[in-house]
């Protein structure tokens, strides 16, 4: 069964087609990843599914329902975090304060409200957040001012604040970039643990060493469009996806 359906979608920037009729569905529980080189379109599909930008064409399918016209606080809400390329975090707080904040964002307005007006709430919230901070391997960062961790710890932290909302989809766009190799082979193990989660999830990624140690499927997009989807055994073996590199990166 596919968690997240998208057919036919296009988009427009100007005179460039950034998106040209894109068809891609992630089966549920799975880790899909969609390759390409620069500008073929991977961030701007992506912000189409959390809503920050609308296709001029096509429908996408989120479990079950459309998400054209939802507002993207309403596609959160339905299901769907999301790790951007740059990390969007709060530098001023704490790493356990940038972590209980989705948590208490995550359910409705009465939820909320409880939340704040309930002791007992708020420790539940604090206890989950303490939680997903150790599953993380950032325990020991907890009380530390953001502003002040690497930029691989504050990838991790982005990834523990949509763990905390208890998302059906994750979006992950190119979640080591900018890390060092033993911070990106960290990151690969972190999120093979969580996949125990049962969480699907699309990624983004320019390192082909992430893409082969976590996909179960690769689409590869280049010029707005889906030139091939496979396993990665298959992509790395096919010649359309080689072609597409030339010049760029390697797989
Ligand atoms: N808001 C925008 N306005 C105008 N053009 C845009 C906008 N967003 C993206 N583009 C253009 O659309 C094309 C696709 O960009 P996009 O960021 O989706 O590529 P990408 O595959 O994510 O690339 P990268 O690997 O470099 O992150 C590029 O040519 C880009 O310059
Ligand atoms: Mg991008």
């Amino acid at each position: 069964m596919d968690i997240l359906s998208i057919s036919g979608v296009g988009k427009r920037f100007g005179g460039l087609k950034a998106l040209d009729n894109v068809n891609l569905n992630v089966r549920k529980g799975t880790v899909h990843a969609i390759i390409g080189p620069n500008g073929a379109g991977k961030s701007t599909l992506l912000n189409c599914l959390v809503g920050r930008i609308t296709p001029d064409q096509g429908t996408v399918g989120f479990d079950g329902r459309s998400l054209l016209g939802r507002k993207p606080h309403e596609i959160n809400q339905a299901g769907i975090a999301r790790v951007f390329q740059t990390p969007e975090i709060f530098g001023e707080l704490t790493v356990l304060e940038n972590v209980m904040i989705p948590a208490f964002a995550r359910t409705d307005g009465a939820f909320r409200i409880n939340v704040w007006k309930r002791a007992s709430d708020r420790h539940a919230v604090r206890e989950e957040a303490e939680h997903i901070l150790d599953d993380l391997n950032l325990w020991d960062q907890r009380d530390q001012v953001v502003n002040s961790m690497s930029r691989g710890d504050k990838r991790r932290l982005e990834l523990a604040m949509c763990l905390v909302q208890h998302p059906k989809l994750l979006l992950l766009d190119e979640p080591t970039a900018g890390m060092s190799r033993a911070d990106t082979n960290n990151t690969v193990e972190l999120l093979q643990k969580i996949a125990e989660r049962g969480i699907s999830k699309v990624i983004i990624e320019h390192d082909m060493h992430v893409v082969f140690s976590l996909a179960d499927t690769v689409s590869v997009m280049a010029q707005g469009t889906v030139i091939a989807e496979g396993t990665p055994a298959e992509i790395k073996a096919n010649p359309k996806v080689q072609e597409a590199y030339l010049g760029g990166a390697h797989l």
